[in-house]
C-alpha cells in the first residue's frame, strides 16, 4: 500500500499521485480509471489542463459504489485568470463543479502570476509571445481559499510555483497555512533549499515532472533524460526496477510526494510499483549527486518581467 505523509493542516496525503497534465481529452478519464483501479489513491488535477470535466465523469461513477469519496485524495489548482477575491470563489465552484465532488482534499494556487481575468485562460498578447497580466494580488486569491475551506468546499491549502520570499509573504499575511508546495523536481533538478525551507514551515514538498517530463513541449532536443542515465540505470538493474521507479522511489525516500503522469496502462502500474524496494542510504547519495539545477519549466520568456514571476528571486 501507498504510504501517507501527514499535513499540517491535520489530513494526510499519499505518497503517491497520478499526474493530469497534458493528459490528452479521451484518454485522461480512462488512465484516472486504471490509475484507482491499480491501487492509486491521490489524482493531481487542475482547471488550466483543460481536462477536468472528463475525470469528473471518472469520479462520479467510481464514488457510486467502487469507492468511497473520502478513500481518494483529490487535488486542483486555482488558475491565474482567477486571482482576485471574488474570481477565486468563483473557480472554487467551476472545479467542484468539473469534477463533480462537494470538497477538493487540497487547492493550490497554481502560479503566484496573475493574467488578465475573466476571458481565456491564455491571454496572450497580440504578438503571442507573452500573457497579459492582472495586477491581482494573491493574497487576495488566498483569502478565497480561506473562506471556502470554512465552507466545507476544500480540506486543506497549499501553493504551487511559489518562491520562498512569496511563502513568507503569505505565511505572514494568512489565516490558514500552506501545508503543500508544489514544484517542478527531479534528479536533475533537486531543490534542496527550498526543500530545507519548506520543512522548517512544515510545508510537504510535492514533486511535479518527477521523471524529468521526458516529453514536455518545454524540452529541447540534446536535452539530458534521467530515464536513460547511467547511475540511474545501474542502480535500477540492481533491484530488477526502471529507471522511472528508481527516480520516483529517490524522492519518496526523501519525504517527497510523486505525481508522475502516465496516460499508458504499463506505465500507470509500474509508477505505482514503488514501495517494495528500499534504496541503501549510498544509492540516495549517489543520486544526490546527479543534480544540475536543470529546470525544464522555466516560462523566464514568456512571465519573466510579472511582478510576481516567482524563479527570478528562487534560492
Ligand atoms: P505516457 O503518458 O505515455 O506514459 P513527468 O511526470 O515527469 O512529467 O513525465 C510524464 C511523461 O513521462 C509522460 O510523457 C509519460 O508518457 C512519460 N512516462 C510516465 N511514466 C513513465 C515511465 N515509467 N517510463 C517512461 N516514461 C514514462
Amino acid at each position: 500500500a501507498t504510504p501517507s505523509i501527514q499535513l499540517s493542516s491535520g489530513h494526510s496525503i499519499p505518497a503517491l499521485g497520478l499526474g493530469t497534465w497534458l493528459s490528452k481529452p479521451g484518454e485522461v478519464g480512462q488512465a484516472v480509471d486504471m490509475a484507482l483501479k491499480a491501487g492509486y489513491r491521490h489524482i493531481d488535477c487542475a482547471h488550466a489542463y483543460g481536462n477536468q470535466k472528463e475525470i469528473g465523469e471518472v469520479f462520479a461513477k467510481v464514488f457510486d459504489g467502487q469507492l468511497e469519496r473520502s478513500d481518494v485524495f483529490i487535488t486542483s489548482k486555482i488558475w491565474n485568470t482567477f486571482h482576485s477575491y471574488e474570481k477565486a470563489k468563483e473557480a472554487v465552484d467551476i472545479i467542484l463543479g468539473e469534477l463533480q465532488l462537494d470538497y477538493v482534499d487540497l487547492m493550490l494556487i497554481h502560479w503566484p502570476m496573475g493574467y488578465e481575468e475573466g476571458g481565456e485562460l491564455f491571454p496572450r498578447t497580440a504578438d503571442g509571445a507573452k500573457m497579459r497580466y492582472s495586477k491581482e494580488d494573491y493574497l487576495d486569491t488566498w483569502k478565497a481559499l480561506e473562506d471556502a475551506v470554512n465552507d466545507g468546499k476544500i480540506r486543506s491549502l497549499g501553493l504551487s510555483n511559489f518562491n520562498h520570499k512569496q511563502i513568507e509573504r503569505l505565511i505572514g499575511h494568512s489565516r490558514i497555512k500552506p501545508t503543500v508546495l508544489q514544484v517542478e523536481l527531479h534528479p536533475y533538478f533537486q531543490q534542496k533549499k527550498l526543500r530545507d525551507f519548506c520543512k522548517k514551515h512544515h510545508i510537504v514538498v510535492i514533486a511535479y515532472s518527477p521523471l524529468g517530463n521526458p516529453t514536455n513541449p518545454f524540452r529541447k532536443t540534446g536535452d539530458p533524460s534521467i530515464l536513460t542515465d547511467e547511475v540511474v540505470l545501474k542502480i535500477a538493474e540492481r533491484y530488477g526496477k526502471s529507471p522511472a521507479q528508481v527516480a520516483l522511489r529517490w524522492a519518496t525516500q526523501n519525504g517527497i510526494v510523486v505525481i508522475p503522469k502516465s496516460t499508458s496502462e504499463h506505465r500507470i502500474k509500474e509508477n505505482g510499483a514503488l514501495f517494495d524496494f528500499e534504496l541503501s542510504h549510498g544509492e540516495l547519495a549517489e543520486i544526490d549527486g546527479l543534480d544540475k539545477n536543470w529546470r525544464i519549466l522555466d516560462l523566464t520568456q514568456r512571465d519573466g518581467d510579472h511582478p510576481h514571476f516567482p524563479f527570478l528571486e528562487e534560492f
